[in-house]
């Protein structure tokens, strides 16, 4: 076993660095500038039943250490994914997460069906966009509508599934308890903080949808806490995403106890900061004299 594999949920991964879903789309650009296989693993951008078109622009700003989307979940539909993404991405050996998405239980469960026969690695439950009027977040900061949908997608699912969560429910960890109660393999968080931004001379709001969601160094201290709190109150993995942009960020996040991250908005500054960070992991590994990296998972020193 290298320093750098890790197990989530019984799928084995090279290195604990993953690239966040809709940050990478599907590998395609980014494959043109190195071996995507390199990273841990691809979150596809969302994938629902339907073709959708996502928000009308403008529908990216840029914030103090971060930025604004409402990108919604634009996307070809699971078909497409399955004929064209799926086998790309495949060929170029990434294993694959794929990120789901829905207006209903049951659109989450359909999809998550369709990709019961495939070659994928692990579901990654969206019930966290921010950026959509039906579903979406809607699920995700309810305890009791996202133990249901975790439920109904568990029971027809035949892949390990992962929830992603929101931070903009009130309480996240007692989210992360709910949907571990209902089955989930995993849990990964957080996705985007809803913001604003309001253009002065127009009075408009910046972003079409007027609200977007939040990402880049601006939310990692929150995710930071985030994924504490969520470590503390579940057994399954806790996989870490929110402004990690170096490899000092990817470790912290571990030590709060996430068993891997999700690297995002740091790839539209720099595109190869995921591969950045796998070599800091590998030669700190080294330098702590490490047997896995997995030894820094929560391994916190917090005062009583
Ligand atoms: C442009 C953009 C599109 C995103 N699309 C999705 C998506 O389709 N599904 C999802 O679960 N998260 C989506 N996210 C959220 C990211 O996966 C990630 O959780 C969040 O951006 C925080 O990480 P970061 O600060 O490293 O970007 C998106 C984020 C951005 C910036």
């Amino acid at each position: 076993m290298s320093e750098l594999q890790v197990n989530i949920a019984g799928v084995s991964f090279k290195n604990p660095v993953l690239a966040a879903s809709g940050t990478f789309g599907f590998g395609r650009e980014y494959g043109r500038l190195y071996d995507i296989s390199k990273l841990g693993g691809i979150c596809c951008k969302a994938v629902t039943l339907e073709e959708r078109q996502g928000n009308p622009p403008p529908r990216i700003a840029e914030t103090p250490s971060g930025m604004l989307n409402s990108v919604g979940l634009q996307n070809m539909g699971v078909d497409y994914f399955l004929g064209s993404e799926l086998p790309f991405m495949r060929r170029a050996k990434a294993a694959v997460i794929v990120n789901i998405a829905g207006r209903t239980a049951e659109e989450y469960r359909a999809v998550a069906e369709k990709l019961n026969d495939s070659d994928i690695a692990m579901i990654e439950l969206n019930i966290s966009c921010p950026n959509v009027k039906e579903g979406g977040a809607a699920f995700g900061v309810n305890a009791a509508s996202a133990a249901n949908v975790t439920r109904q997608v568990r029971r027809h699912c035949k892949k390990p599934l992962m929830v992603k969560l929101s931070p903009n429910a009130a309480n996240i960890a007692e989210i992360a308890a709910a949907v571990e109660s209902e089955g989930a393999d995993a849990v990964s968080l957080i996705n985007t903080i809803t913001g604003m931004r309001i253009d002065l001379k127009s009075r408009r709001p910046v972003l079409h949808t007027n609200t977007g969601g939040l990402s880049g160094p601006a939310v990692f201290p929150v995710a930071v806490r985030m994924v504490w709190e969520v470590y503390k109150r579940v057994k399954i993995p806790v996989v870490g995403a929110g402004g990690i942009a170096s490899w000092q960020d990817a470790a912290e996040m571990m030590m709060a106890g996430a068993s891997a991250v999700q690297v995002g908005s740091a790839m539209f500054l720099d595109p190869y900061a995921p591969l950045k960070i796998i070599d800091g992991l590998r030669d700190y590994a080294a330098r702590e004299k490490l047997q896995n990296i997995s030894e820094i998972v929560g391994s916190v020193k917090a005062y009583e």
